[in-house]
C-alpha cells in the first residue's frame, strides 16, 4: 500500500461542510451540517478527520458514556478508500476511547456492508448481537459488533 503522508486530528468547525459532503457521498440516510455542529458541542462526543495535506479525507466519531464508546459515524472520502485511513481514525478512537476508560467500544453496521464489516473484524470486533429494522431507509437489519478493551 503506498505511503499517503496523512494525520488523524481532532474535527473542527471548519472542517464541518467538508465532512457533509463525505457523508452525503457515503450514507442513504445523511446526518446534517447542523448535527455535526451539535456533535462537536457534546461533551460525551470525540470527532476525528483525516487530514490529507489539508483537505479532509475522511472522519469518524463516537460517544463514550459510561464506559462504553458507540461509534457514530466513520467514513473515508471515495477518491481515498482502500489507503488505510478508515483503520488509522478507528485505531485513534480506540486510542482514546481507552485513555477515557471506556471498557468496550460498539457498532452497528449494516449486513451488505462487508467493507466495513472487513475493516471492523480486522482490527477485533466481533458480532455480537442484531438489531432487527434498524436502518429507516430499507428497514435493513443492523449487525452490533463490539470489542471489549480489557
Ligand atoms: C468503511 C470505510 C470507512 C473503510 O475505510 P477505508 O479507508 O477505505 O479502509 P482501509 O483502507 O483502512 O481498509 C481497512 C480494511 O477494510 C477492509 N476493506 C477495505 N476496502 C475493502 C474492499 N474494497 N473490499 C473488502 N474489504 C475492504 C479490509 O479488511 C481492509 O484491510 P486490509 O487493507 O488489511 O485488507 C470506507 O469504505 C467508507 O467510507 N465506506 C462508506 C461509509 C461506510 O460504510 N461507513 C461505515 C458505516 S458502519
Amino acid at each position: 500500500m503506498e505511503n499517503l503522508p496523512f494525520i488523524i486530528r481532532k474535527m473542527t468547525e471548519r472542517d464541518i461542510d467538508e465532512v457533509v459532503r463525505i457523508e452525503q457521498e457515503s450514507f442513504p440516510v445523511p446526518w446534517s451540517k447542523e448535527a455535526y455542529l451539535g456533535e462537536l458541542k457534546n461533551n460525551f462526543a470525540v470527532y476525528l478527520v483525516c487530514d490529507y495535506e489539508g483537505e479532509i479525507a475522511g472522519y469518524g466519531g463516537m460517544w463514550i458514556v459510561f464506559e462504553e464508546a458507540h461509534i457514530t459515524n466513520i467514513a473515508v472520502d471515495k477518491r481515498f478508500r482502500g489507503k488505510g485511513m478508515g483503520r488509522s481514525l478507528l485505531e485513534e478512537l480506540e486510542r482514546i476511547a481507552r485513555e477515557k476508560n471506556a471498557l468496550r467500544i460498539v457498532l452497528e453496521v449494516r449486513p451488505s456492508n462487508h467493507v466495513a464489516r472487513n475493516l471492523y473484524k480486522s482490527v477485533g470486533f466481533v458480532e455480537t448481537s442484531i438489531r432487527k429494522g434498524y436502518y429507516s431507509n430499507n428497514g435493513e437489519d443492523a449487525i452490533v459488533m463490539t470489542k471489549l478493551l480489557f
